[in-house]
């Protein structure tokens, strides 16, 4: 392995207005190719998933790693696992072998109280610790006793994108691709002439306007610093100075990491150097902190933050956001238009009210039933957990913005929304009592009249019927950047129906629903489940997350489905035929490991009649955008109109 140990200080040498508020961030090291996220945490118990990705230039042949839980693990899946505090997880067959930059991710369940653990292994690099991840040790450290390195209740880690030479999102050198000077990662390094103005450009593709950590890899034999300007898109995002001092040698390789504003949408980032000699030599860029993917070269670059993601044809106040650090992303699709045919309606919850901050439930039910715009942020977990149709159940009225406030807020009740317009749900967690056999309520029903409905980074766990079914005629309703998942194998693992029978004729020509970026996991069926409506689904990534599947979309009696750019891994039916329903299959879907049922049927669809293809992704990509950015990870809600 190579020595990542080091990392060096980054100062920002001149600002736009946009960023004129942002503070400096000096760097973390942010090397860590082992790391250990909690994909769900209820109180009592969690899981969790450790991702080890091959950041070495060689192709491995079997790995393990080993950490010191917080809790007692009780099982896990896509690793063999032993030991007992520390564990020690090693490769199985079908993910033994890591190309260079290959990840292997497994998962585990626990009991009592989940925390971020460090991961050492063989693969592990050498890093610090930051605040929401791993810390992870060096490999010499394998098989130690490495305490938990961070107090995060919870937290969604966000996978790191690495640039290489070579690969899309790399776009240009002054210069040479190199491969003389060893240690580096990738095929070789970007070796710029020694002058004055000569760069590396790349190209990074971002979900929402937000901040992100850009780690540079570097070596400088030289004596003197060879630093660089660093401009996103162009300077109008940001001009900073990137320190790149001398390593000592051209073979010992460091990093260098800066926070900076992207803008949702397609950024260029260009370093360029500052003096004679020249940048000192880059190996590669990582970009980390919330989803992207590898940027167009040749792309236009978006130039402010509100520019890009909602419909041209719509108008939002969550597109005219003022918060350009935070990581809102914008509403889009079907909850934006009237009906199936009619025209653009604005989604706005809550709108311009001042946010009131409820911590208990009985605040949050006011509130939430009255009939003022309401925005509410929600501190702290609330309700008392629920069985049966006993316990708590929260009702959402017309025009509500409701918002969990830190990453992972639980709401311990399930949702309905019943006759109600204009409402928006973002960054919850809402689990089922543990038991999805009995049918009882679903996590999220939205029913009746109900329209222009936005959902987004929520989680929704083990409904105890439905995790979020929209039935009875409700209408324009939008699921972005949630997970719909199951942790456990109740029987009844049916995730998200749309009309709950075949005489809801009430449902004729309404149901319209989009969704896109959302991580169905663990679900057997219905992912979702159609009838009478006109469901697009873009851009989801579906996983089993270890139990069993039967199929996913599936659309019945006159319901027609876009099924576009999504990632199917492991799953039985990906597109599961019924009579008297139409899917069109179309785009870059991949189907990694399925089974039945994937090809189009039943004639057209329909033509989504909104814009969606600024934001939409290769199938691809969705993988790594959909797993580093789904749930209720925002940092900033309240920053989130
Ligand atoms: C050496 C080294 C190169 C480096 C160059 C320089 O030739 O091998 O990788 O770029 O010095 O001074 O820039
Ligand atoms: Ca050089
Ligand atoms: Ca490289």
């Amino acid at each position: 392995m190579m020595n990542h140990k080091h990392c060096k200080l980054i100062k920002k040498s001149g600002r736009s207005l946009l960023l004129a508020n942002l503070a400096l961030a000096v760097s973390s090291a942010a090397w860590a190719d082992c790391s250990y996220t909690i994909t769900n945490n209820w109180g009592s118990g969690y899981t969790g998933e450790i991702k080890v990705t091959n950041n070495t230039n060689q192709t491995v042949n079997g790995w393990s790693v080993s950490w010191r839980d917080s809790g007692t693990i009780t099982s896990s899946w896509n690793a063999s696992l032993s030991g007992s505090n520390p564990y020690t997880a090693t490769s199985v067959d079908w993910n033994r072998t890591l190309a260079p930059n290959a990840s292997a991710t497994f998962g585990f369940q626990g009991t009592g109280s989940a925390s971020v653990a460090a991961v050492s292994g063989s693969l592990c690099g050498a890093a610090a610790s930051s605040s929401s991840k791993s810390s992870v040790a060096p490999s010499s450290a394998a098989q130690s006793s490495a305490a938990p390195s961070s107090k995060a209740a919870s937290s969604v880690a966000a996978s790191a994108l690495i640039l290489q030479e070579g690969q899309n999102g790399f776009c240009s050198v002054n210069g040479t691709i190199d491969s003389d000077n060893s240690g580096y990662t990738g095929s070789g390094f970007a070796n710029t002439e020694n002058a004055q103005g000569t760069a590396v450009s790349w190209a990074v593709s971002a979900a929402n306007s937000s901040r992100y950590t850009l780690t540079f890899r570097y070596a400088n034999g030289g004596t003197s610093p060879r630093n660089g300007s660093l401009l996103i898109n162009g300077g109008s995002n940001g001009n900073y100075t990137v320190e790149l001092p001398s390593t000592g040698s051209w073979t010992n390789w460091q990093t260098a990491s800066i926070e900076v504003d992207l803008v949702q949408g397609n950024n260029s980032v260009k370093l360029t150097a500052v003096g004679a000699e020249g940048l000192s030599n880059i190996d590669s860029l990582q970009i980390s902190g919330g989803p992207t993917a590898p940027g167009s070269c040749s792309g236009t670059t978006s130039s402010a933050p509100k520019s890009s993601a909602s419909s041209s044809t719509t108008t939002s106040a969550a597109s005219s956001s003022s918060v350009p650090t935070s990581q809102c992303n914008t509403v889009m699709g079907y909850a934006t238009r009237s009906g199936r045919t009619g025209g653009a309606v604005s989604v706005t919850g809550g709108g311009n009210a001042t946010p009131i901050v409820v911590k208990t439930f009985a605040d949050l039910v006011k509130y939430a039933t009255d009939s003022s715009p309401r925005v509410i942020h929600i501190d702290g977990t609330v309700g008392s957990g629920w069985s049966g149709t006993n316990g708590d159940r929260l009702s959402i009225g017309s025009n509500k913005t409701i918002v969990g406030l830190r990453p992972g807020t639980q709401l311990r009740a399930p949702i309905h929304i019943k006759n109600a317009s204009n409402v928006i749900v973002r960054n919850l967690v809402i689990k089922g009592p543990g038991s999805n056999s009995d049918q009882a309520w679903d996590n999220l029903n939205i029913e009746g009249t109900s329209k222009n409905i936005w959902i987004d980074h929520n989680e929704f766990w083990d409904g105890q019927d439905g995790n979020a079914d929209v039935v009875k005629g409700a209408d324009n309703v939008t699921f972005t950047w949630n997970i719909f998942g199951y942790t456990t194998n109740g029987g009844h693992n049916f995730s998200n129906l749309v009309a709950s029978s075949d005489n809801e004729p009430v449902s004729e020509g309404k149901l319209n629903i989009t969704f896109m970026f959302n991580h169905f996991k663990g679900v057997a069926q219905r992912a979702p489940r159609c009838r009478y409506g006109n469901i697009h689904v873009v851009n989801n990534l579906f996983t089993t997350g270890g139990l069993p599947s039967q199929m996913a979309i599936s659309a019945g009696v006159q319901c027609k489905a876009v099924v576009e750019n999504n990632h199917f891994i492991g799953i039985s039916e990906p597109v599961h035929q019924r009579s008297g329903g139409a899917a069109e299959v179309r785009g870059s879907n991949i189907f990694e490991n399925t089974s039945g049922d994937k090809t189009s049927y039943g004639g057209s669809a329909f033509v989504p009649p909104y814009q969606y293809t600024s934001v939409l992704v290769d199938g691809s990509r969705v993988k790594g955008m959909v797993e580093a950015g789904a749930g209720a990870t925002l940092k900033d809600a309240a920053a989130c109109k």
